[in-house]
């Protein structure tokens, strides 16, 4: 079993780097901490990143995991080539470019593509954004799958991921006590489906919903309230139409709960308790 202790970053291709990286800043809220050969590093929390653009296609994402310390990267390293998974080993360039001390990468059966690392870095400094979103903490994303039970079945088999819900076939899957830092939605190629960050309080997301459709922000899914992790929420397209959320409140689950996960059908309501309409073609009914 591979324990992973946190989800880290996720890196993406964009045509145009400076301006992803303005959205990112100036409208979603997040800190520009760093600017390196055409990379630009962005976080809304105190790590030191958990945003990375490059110049390069759209459709290049890459989500970083990390595990505790060398000693559990190599035995993940013969877990996953145990478990028939090809893994590659980077090298200190690559390190330096994930800002962490050692990582490997490997696909997951869909084709999502992470970075298994170790030590990513920590900054020492509060996170201090140039516009006040509330947020304080990357959380959690939604990965497209080709094949839900399938990479269910992955994750849980060779990690310490175990759902804690299903949406249809959907499952919304942790490895510690959020409710989902994956969340597979089903459809037919690899990707991120969507990067949600943490903010503090309702006022937050009902200011943004104003602050977002006054800039023409294409909102895509609420403001609502997901009937799964109880976490109030807003979806909203980012550059190349990746959706980005905010959300508070999402539900932390104890070893004590002794929770059992739930099967929720694949309609609207189980999306959305308050009765908004998604536009993402991964929630539609
Ligand atoms: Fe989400």
């Amino acid at each position: 079993m591979i324990e992973l202790v946190d989800l880290s970053y996720v890196h993406m291709g964009t045509p145009d780097p400076e301006e992803s990286a303005r959205w990112a800043r100036d409208i979603y809220g997040l800190e520009e901490v760093g600017r390196e050969n055409g990379r630009v590093y962005l976080r809304g929390d105190d790590r030191n990143h958990n945003v990375c653009y490059f110049r390069g296609d759209p459709g290049d994402h890459t989500v970083g995991i990390a595990v505790a310390d060398d000693a559990a990267l190599e035995a993940a390293a013969s877990h996953l080539e145990a478990g028939g998974v090809a893994v590659a080993w980077g090298d200190a360039e690559g390190a330096a470019v994930r800002r962490c001390m050692r990582y490997l990468t490997f696909r997951d059966p869909t084709g999502n593509s992470f970075d298994l690392v170790v030590r990513p870095f920590h900054s020492g400094r509060r996170f201090f954004p140039s516009r006040d979103a509330g947020i304080y903490w990357f959380n959690h994303i939604g990965l497209k799958t080709s094949d839900a039970p399938r990479d269910e079945k992955f994750w849980c088999g060779l990690f310490n991921f175990r759902t804690n819900d299903w949406i249809g076939d959907a499952p919304l899957m942790s490895f510690d006590k959020v409710h989902h830092r994956f969340a597979l939605f089903p459809t037919d190629h690899a990707g991120v489906q969507h990067i949600n960050f943490q903010v503090r309080e309702t006022d937050d997301i009902m200011r943004s919903s104003y602050f977002l459709q006054d800039r023409q922000v294409r909102i895509v899914f609420g403001p609502g309230r997901h009937a799964t992790s109880g976490a109030r929420f807003l979806y909203f397209e980012g550059p190349d139409g990746m959706v980005f959320e905010y959300s508070c409140g999402v539900r932390m689950i104890e070893p004590e709960d002794d929770w059992r996960p739930r099967q929720f059908p694949f309609t609207n309501e189980s999306f959305c308790v308050w009765g908004s309409r998604p536009d993402v073609p991964e929630f539609r009914e």
